[in-house]
């Protein structure tokens, strides 16, 4: 099977505050978006990459990607699932049902390229797919419903953070997310309309420094993991 790179950017980050779309902010003179797709494209193990900007993206043109003969675009949609369903339907195409997709966070430009090698690996011959997740190391509280105390302690066994890049076959991905949009299930992400089609993601443990750049206090912490990252 071929393995396709889908990569929403399409969001506005409204809690970043800054003049810009947050994967248009800079690090070491970089846009996130470059750092994070180069990153990715570099290993070789992708055939392409489809890249979904909102409608009034002013600054995809002078990024470095637009130069990339590896790098396509997309219009995106309104929520994040509809943006990797545009994606998807742009890969229509070149993509076959038992290619894998592999949707990640424009804002994840830290993913260490050893969690993508193995997530790649635990999932060859997989008929469903998976994610890159770190285990739960923070005590989790529920609050109660208002008034910002404590309502009760969630037991953290079996919990882990969902990362990206999350792999899926691409025909139970359209599928899946086809399918959750219909019902109007919310969904964060992509492993979240497959299971809710009824299937059981894998679970493949990565860093849990695999940064999602969200809030100002990121990007220097963000550009410290680069600095450390020796692919
Ligand atoms: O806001 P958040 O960090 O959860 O967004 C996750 C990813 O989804 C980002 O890469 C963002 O650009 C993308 N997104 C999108 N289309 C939307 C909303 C978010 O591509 N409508």
């Amino acid at each position: 099977p071929h393995y396709w790179l889908v990569v929403p950017a399409a969001g506005i980050g409204q809690r970043m505050s800054a003049d810009r779309p947050k994967q248009y902010l800079q690090i070491r003179n970089r846009f996130i978006l470059d750092i994070t797709l180069s990153r990715l494209l570099d290993t070789g193990h992708f055939s392409g990459a489809m890249v979904a900007l909102h409608a009034d993206d002013q600054w995809f043109a002078s990024s470095e990607s637009v130069q990339d003969s590896r790098v396509s675009t997309c219009l995106g949609g309104a929520e994040r699932a509809d943006s990797v369903l545009a994606g998807l339907a742009a890969l229509r195409d070149v993509a076959s049902d038992e290619d894998w997709v592999l949707v990640h966070d424009v804002a994840r430009p830290c993913l260490a390229i050893a969690d993508l090698t193995r997530l790649l690996k635990d999932l060859e011959g997989d008929s469903v797919g998976g994610l890159l997740a770190a285990p739960v190391s923070d005590t989790i509280k529920r609050q109660i419903a208002s008034g910002g105390r404590v309502g009760e302690t969630v037991s953290r066994d079996g919990l882990w953070r969902a990362q990206t890049p999350q792999q899926f076959r691409y025909g139970l991905l359209k599928q899946s997310l086809e399918l959750a949009k219909s019902k109007d299930i919310a969904i964060t992400d992509e492993a979240s309309a497959v299971e809710a089609a009824g299937y059981a993601p894998k679970l493949v443990p990565g860093r849990a420094d695999n940064l999602k750049v969200t809030v100002p206090e990121d990007l220097p912490l963000a550009g410290w993991l680069l600095d450390q990252i020796d692919d």
